[in-house]
């Protein structure tokens, strides 16, 4: 029996060397410490031979045992590191190779828009407030001084989802609800970006759904030269340093007087050009000293307080900018476009410099 044990270590090292992989490993190790392995079938046999021989040969075996196991665990290690070097190399990676091309975002034209205006009013201590697009009658239209048969609620035909609530028309309720949540009814100064959505047949002035910006400041003695001041500092920053403004009497329910903005034509510089259809102005957005109703029905005191409001199209505003001639353009997602505009705005910068 020492002589098996002898032959089998013998064994283990010549059978080892012909071993090129973990799995021929694995397999072999059954072959001699598995359940019906060399080393166990010897093990089985001590119980023959007696007490003297015994644990001589119980010695040897375990001596055996040890020796295998170690064996097998340098030969694991070794392998498995083999294993790794050759997956590194299979896998190896030139990195010094140029890259295919690949295509990066750019910010949409009316994130811009909206971007540029909101920095411009945050700068000048303006908070940024948003409300829902599911809105209520009673914000879109009754605090607004838009009573239920008033022929203006026809101006912005609605997409009612029950008798009150609808899809807002306009982002003017953020005025009302900003007022409202107002407790200490001190000062205001907010603009409040965001979609309206109106019963429009799309086409290339129309979308049934779009931006607005809406404006507010509410103090005391706050007057129309504070509008005035206000807004043409807003045209300066979207339309160039030489922009004037005047202002056009009109008509919004939520403000009086009302008064339509537009601005001295940036193309022609106010000589009558296409785009401002000769005249050297053009539309740029509506505007006002807030209705004592309004404040009224917000609770504010309009013998004390007095504010201003506008509200603009981000969507007009850049379709002006940028020389953008469909307002479905901004919302067919047409890469086309977007990359067009990027260049386009590349373009106007590099002009400015
Ligand atoms: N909400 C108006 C609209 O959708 C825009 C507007 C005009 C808002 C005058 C104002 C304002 O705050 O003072 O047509």
């Amino acid at each position: 029996m020492k002589e098996t044990i002898k032959t089998i270590k013998e064994q283990v090292s010549i059978d080892l060397k012909n071993v090129s992989n973990l799995k021929e490993l694995m397999d072999l190790k059954v072959e001699y410490l598995g359940k019906k392995g060399k080393v166990v079938e010897i093990g089985q046999q001590i119980g023959k031979l007696d007490v003297s021989e015994k644990k001589e040969v119980g010695m040897l075996l375990n001596d055996l045992k040890n020796h295998i196991n170690t064996l097998f665990d340098e030969l694991t290690l070794k392998l498995e590191s083999d294993a790794l070097e050759q997956k590194l190399k299979d896998e190896w990676i030139d990195i010094t190779l140029p890259s295919t091309k690949v295509n990066v975002g750019t910010t949409h034209p009316l994130t811009k828009v909206i971007d540029e205006i909101e920095e411009l009013f945050i700068s000048m201590g303006y908070d940024v407030v948003e409300g829902p697009e599911i809105e209520s009658d009673l914000y879109n239209f009754e605090k607004l001084n838009l009573a239920k048969d008033h022929p203006a609620r026809d101006m912005q035909d609605s997409f009612y989802i029950t008798a009150e609530m609808l899809l807002r028309t306009q982002t003017s309720p953020v005025q009302a609800r900003t007022m409202d949540a107002n407790v200490e009814k001190g000062p205001i100064r907010i603009i409040c970006p965001g979609k309206v959505y109106r019963k429009d047949d799309d086409d290339m002035t129309h979308s049934h759904q779009f931006t607005q910006i809406e404006g507010l400041v509410v103090d005391e003695n706050i007057s129309v030269a504070h509008l005035k001041g206000t807004l043409e500092i807003l045209v300066r920053k979207m339309f160039g340093n030489e922009r004037e403004i005047r202002f056009r009497p009109s008509f919004f329910p939520f403000t009086e007087p009302s008064l339509e903005v537009d601005v001295s034509c940036f193309k022609c510089g106010g000589s009558g050009c296409p785009l401002c259809k000769q005249t050297g102005w053009i539309e740029i957005l509506g505007s006002g000293m807030v209705h004592p109703n309004v404040l009224r029905a917000c609770g504010y005191d309009p013998e004390k307080y007095s504010g201003f409001a506008f509200g603009m199209g981000p969507e007009r505003i850049a379709m002006l900018k940028y020389g953008i001639n469909d307002i479905r353009h901004f919302y067919t997602n047409n890469i086309n476009f977007l990359d067009n505009f990027d260049r386009l705005e590349r373009e106007m910068e590099d002009e400015s410099k």
